[in-house]
């Protein structure tokens, strides 16, 4: 029986371009080009499967053993600590984790700093680090609203663009860390389709900064 590699995409303009670098490292699967809303793909002769998954989902799939290997952003990966290997940079997806607030935002260092975010556990890493003691804000979307509702000092986020932090008035303050897109392998995959996945690897890798 053929071994077939389950790769799970996240869903978007960032698994699309995803996609498109797998197509050329000779993985191509057509009909996933088409208008439709399947989720999942396959071209039995190149021994793909592709699973367009929500960008948050893919570690679970990953960890899991849904997919054998699959992209995830970094963010991702050092806010929920997935058990999966992390196994290229793909240089892609390109942002940073910021800490950002109004533009005239002086800090209280009396009282505990209140952060907003959807990344909990990269911002308690982050304070806890300074010594600085925090109250958490865990928000799922849209964290940009806070500060200026005065619900939190400061948001701890993803900015790519800069756009949406400017658009509501809010500036960068702190850096925390870079962001990109990275392949991921479940464990057990990694041993017993390892051929088929280095094949993959070498030919991404090709593609990035690391490979050229
Ligand atoms: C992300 C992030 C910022 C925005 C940054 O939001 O949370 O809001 O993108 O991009 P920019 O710097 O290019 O403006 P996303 O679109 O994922 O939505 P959500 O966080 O509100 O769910």
């Amino acid at each position: 029986m053929k071994t077939v590699l389950n790769v799970a995409l996240p869903k978007g303009r960032l698994g699309e371009k995803v996609y498109d670098m797998f197509e050329k490292a000779g993985f191509p699967c057509p009909s996933i080009k088409e208008q439709n809303r399947k989720l999942i793909f396959e071209n039995e002769e190149k021994c793909v499967r592709y699973f367009w998954v929500k960008p948050s989902d893919v570690a679970i799939y990953v960890e899991r053993g849904a997919a054998d290997i699959g992209v995830a952003g970094k963010d991702i990966l050092l806010e929920y600590e997935p058990e999966v290997y992390e196994l290229l940079d793909l240089d892609i997806g390109k942002c940073r984790m910021a800490v950002a607030a109004k533009r005239d935002f002086r800090e209280n260092t009396e009282r505990p700093l209140r952060v907003a975010t959807k990344f909990s556990n990269i911002t308690k890493a982050y304070y806890a680090a300074k010594g600085r003691d925090i109250d958490i804000i865990h928000l799922n979307g849209s964290i940009e609203i806070a500060p200026i509702l005065s619900l939190s000092d400061v948001i701890v986020d993803i900015v790519e663009t800069g756009t949406t932090l400017k658009e509501n008035d809010l500036e960068v303050k702190e850096e925390i860390v870079p962001i990109s897109a990275r392949l991921i392998a479940n464990k057990s995959s990694f041993k017993f389709k390892g051929d088929l996945m280095e094949k993959v690897i070498a030919s991404l890798k090709t593609q990035t900064a690391e490979g050229k």
